[in-house]
């Protein structure tokens, strides 16, 4: 096993503990049409050597513009995807050497929750299948009794009350917030030290984005989750976050903790998208 030493990545300051850790991630992906003859492929970083640092009870903002490589590095670290180069580890161990950690258990630690929860939600089962299944493979239960209680609990974890009006619906039977709810609930399942969600709130009817973020936030708090925000939404990214890394090109541009890099960003490209941002330093609604 290998033990973290914590120097070598920004934010690995002393106080809550780290959680998981990337250090020097490259994603590269082949580019254009291959070459017959020379068979040169063209390559490009998604994203170009990121060391991240999460913490257990704290919430980092990972901001950018579309296409600076957030969702590729977020899915990195939930090993949905392999890495060009660089290293994970999860509570002092790295993970990515063969046979130190089976992906069947890292997801059980490290969950990630997508944008368009419809698209990861299946249109043919009922929530109790959807999120009966995520328990029976996380949780130690044997009968359908005590799969269906935790469905329950699960359920009014994140707001979605009464619990046994969601059990017999179909996705499409609910909201936008209603099935970003269950993904959630989806994730919880796992009982995870790390949720990485990825712009959890970007196809939300704006009204219900303060109620979707203080619900993450009450779970960072409640579950002492770390939590790995990706948004392009600065405004939400002040207020929800301890520390933010803003990313341009699949290269973190700054960092630090939120509020000082957002009202007073050093770095010409996070001024850029401050000014492109509508008042990101005022309260959401
Ligand atoms: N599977 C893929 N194959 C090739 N290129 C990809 C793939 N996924 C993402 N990219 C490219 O990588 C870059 C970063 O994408 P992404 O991580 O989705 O950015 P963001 O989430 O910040 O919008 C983009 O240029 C995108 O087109
Ligand atoms: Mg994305």
């Amino acid at each position: 096993m290998t033990t973290t030493d914590t120097t070598t990545a920004p934010g690995a300051a002393a106080g809550p503990a780290v959680v998981l850790e990337g250090r020097n991630l490259v994603k590269e992906y082949p580019v254009g049409a291959r070459s017959g003859l020379l068979r040169r492929q063209q390559r490009m970083r998604a994203v170009d050597d990121v060391s991240i640092v999460l913490a257990a009870g704290r919430v980092t903002a990972l901001v950018g513009q579309s296409g600076s490589g957030k969702s590729t590095l977020g899915r990195m670290l939930a090993r949905l995807i392999p890495v060009t180069a660089g290293e994970i580890l999860l509570e002092g161990t790295e993970v990515l050497s063969a046979g130190r950690m089976s992906h069947r258990e890292y997801v059980g630690d490290v969950q990630l929750t997508l944008q368009d929860p419809f698209a990861s939600l299946n249109p043919l089962r009922r929530i109790e299948y959807t999120l009966g299944r995520a328990v029976r493979i996380h949780q130690d239960v044997r009968t359908a009794e005590a799969v269906h209680e935790r469905c329950l609990a699960l359920l009014e974890r994140v707001g979605l009350t009464p619990a046994e009006r969601y059990l017999d619906r179909f996705p499409h039977e609910l909201s936008g917030g209603e099935r970003q709810r269950v993904s959630f609930a989806r994730a919880l399942a796992a009982s995870p030290k790390v949720l990485i969600a990825d712009e959890p709130v970007s196809m939300l009817d704006v009204t219900i984005r303060k109620e979707m973020l203080d619900l993450i936030d009450a779970l960072r708090r409640d579950e002492d989750l770390a939590v790995l925000y990706i948004t392009h939404d600065l405004g939400s990214a002040r207020r929800y976050s301890d520390e933010v890394m803003v990313m341009h090109h699949g290269k973190v541009v700054e960092a630090g903790e939120s509020r000082s890099v957002i009202d007073d960003p050093q770095d010409e490209y996070t001024r850029r998208l401050l000014a492109a941002a509508p008042n990101p330093g005022a309260r959401l609604r």
